[in-house]
């Protein structure tokens, strides 16, 4: 992830068109590692290879806003050994790319019910949230014991004691207003969505924001997607028409 490294603009991509928030399911860790007679936990140390390269063609093309699934609320429902390997994995990431989202102008910031998180994991989140805080370059969003139910359900409870004591009117709650009082407050809806390992389903992810998110689905497995297919992807959505309910051009 070093910025000095040249880096060419890949055929067929127009770098004017590039969607402003691309978010992710990373799905498949396990298939991949069942399918090498592997213990799952090696798909997920495999995975977090993937995050690594897919953040870096993410920053060196200018895509301003990655989101990547990588725990869900229901995803604690695993085994304790399997949830211990993952926020083990979680924490080394965010210890060992610190240096490098410092170096590279990326802004770290985390979306989901994070106190659930153990506490080791959430001061490595805080440190490097707050180390990376300033920088503009590109925003890293983590979604960690994420789920877009329990996101809307906070958001409700927020603005309902806001209602209640007596801080605004009920004719101020607008789409804007509910978007405000997400744990995405303040960035814009992703414009595109993938899912690795074929499943077609959004298990709980963005439930609020995705309303015109295009959605792209590849069978490939998170630990052997790459760079090459996700700038296919990134091409594919550069050729499809964004309606949002008019007539096509
Ligand atoms: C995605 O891979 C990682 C997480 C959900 C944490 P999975 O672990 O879900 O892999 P599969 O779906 O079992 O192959
Ligand atoms: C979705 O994958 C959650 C993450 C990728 C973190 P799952 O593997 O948990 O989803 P389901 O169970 O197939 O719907
Ligand atoms: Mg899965």
């Amino acid at each position: 992830m070093n910025s000095s490294t040249s880096f060419h603009v890949p055929e067929g991509l127009d770098v004017l068109k590039l969607p402003k928030h691309v978010a992710i399911i990373m799905d498949g860790n396990g298939r991949w590692a069942e399918k090498r007679l592997m213990n799952r936990i090696r798909g997920h140390e495999a995975g977090a290879e993937t995050v690594r390269a897919i953040v870096r063609t993410c920053r060196e093309i200018g895509i301003p806003i990655l989101t990547l699934y990588a725990f869900s609320t229901e995803n604690w429902q695993r085994s304790k050994i399997e949830v211990a390997t993952l926020m083990m994995l979680l924490k080394k990431f965010i210890d060992s790319e610190e240096n490098e989202m410092i170096e590279n102008n990326i802004r770290l910031n985390a979306i989901g019910q994070l106190e659930k998180l153990p506490e080791d994991v959430r001061i490595s989140l805080k440190r490097t949230m707050d180390l990376t805080g300033k920088n503009k370059g590109m925003l890293l969003n983590l979604a960690l014991s994420y789920g877009g139910r329990a996101e809307i359900a906070n958001m409700v409870k927020i603005i309902a004691e806001k209602a209640r004591d007596g801080k605004i009117d009920p004719v101020l709650i607008t789409e804007n207003f509910i978007s405000d009082h997400l744990y995405t407050a303040g960035m814009p809806d992703p414009d595109l969505l993938i899912r690795t390992s074929g499943e077609i389903r959004i298990s709980n992810f963005l439930l609020w924001q995705i309303a015109y998110t295009e959605i792209f689905i590849t069978d490939t497995l998170w630990p052997d997607f790459g760079k090459d297919e996700f700038i296919k992807i990134l091409v594919d959505f550069q050729r499809r028409e964004r309606r949002f309910g008019n007539v096509g051009r």
